[in-house]
């Protein structure tokens, strides 16, 4: 009797759950670094005082109390790592950029006599891509010539690539006669007509991912302002790459000009 009028109370208490708050700890920023290098070759490791700061920026924002807590999500989560690798790309970039190289390029395709392929790896917001487009267009060559796959790690850049709306920064290299063209301007905005945007074809991957090897081969091949980011054994590994996906060791990989060094 004794017993069953214990299990009874034993049944009715409930746990007293008591909340620890994880004390506080933005200062060894270094495992991201790692973490960042290792899953896309960007290298912090002469800039670790402004990735932390980056960092603590990011976490706080979203109730993280540690760099620790926010590596263990990465690895749980896989749309937070995505938001992170968004965070941390670099963006940066317009239309008409090293335009001697968009020249060389279009004086290559004229000469060609067959339908060719062009890899844009990274394209970012779009511009480098869609500037090869219009290039085409303007040299007279015909839409059916060619065609271009654009690739970028950060989907926030990919998804402004796919609106294609750009603001006057962007397209500040671009003559009046051209944007007209190519371009309708609304509310300080220039939307990018659909015929252009109908050019590229836009897939987001790393490329060190066998997905991106997936592709197949190009006939030319952009790859502008990426290998900056990298240490100098992820160039080679990113050189390599790139270069294995040419058709013809003979065509172009254009590099931008401080990619190399
Ligand atoms: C500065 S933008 C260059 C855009 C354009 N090519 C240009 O030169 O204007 C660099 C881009 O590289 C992308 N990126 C960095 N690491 C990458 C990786 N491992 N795979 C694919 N894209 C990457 C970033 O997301 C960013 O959009």
């Amino acid at each position: 009797m004794l017993s069953r009028f214990f299990k009874k109370k034993q049944d009715t208490v409930t746990e007293e759950k008591t909340t620890v708050l994880e004390t506080e700890d933005y200062t060894d920023v270094s495992p991201i670094a790692r973490y960042i290098k290792e899953q896309t070759g960007i290298n912090f490791d002469r800039q670790l005082g402004i990735l932390r700061s980056k960092m603590t920026s990011f976490c706080k924002i979203r109730y993280i109390r540690s760099f620790q807590t926010c590596l263990t999500k990465v690895h749980e989560d896989s749309s937070f790592k995505q938001e992170l690798i968004n965070y941390l790309t670099t963006n940066e970039t317009y239309f008409y950029r090293e335009v001697s190289q968009i020249e060389d390029f279009v004086k290559c395709i004229k000469s060609e006599n067959k339908k060719v392929s062009v890899l844009c790896a990274p394209c970012s917001s779009g511009e480098e891509p869609y500037s090869l487009v219009i290039a085409l267009l303007e040299a007279g060559i015909s839409a059916e010539k060619f065609n271009i796959t654009a690739i970028d790690i950060s989907t926030d850049a990919l998804e402004m690539a796919k609106k294609a709306l750009y603001k006057e920064r962007n397209v500040k290299n671009i003559d009046n006669n051209i944007r007209s063209k190519y371009f309708d301007f609304k509310e300080n905005t220039y939307a990018l007509k659909d015929f252009v945007k109908g050019q590229v074809m836009f897939k987001q991957v790393n490329i060190f991912d066998k997905e991106f090897l997936e592709l197949g081969r190009f006939d030319y091949i952009f790859s502008r302002n990426m290998l900056i980011y990298f240490d100098k054994e992820t160039k080679q590994k990113a050189r390599g790459i790139l270069e294995s996906m040419l058709k013809d060791k003979e065509k172009k990989i254009y590099f931008g000009h401080a990619d190399l060094y």
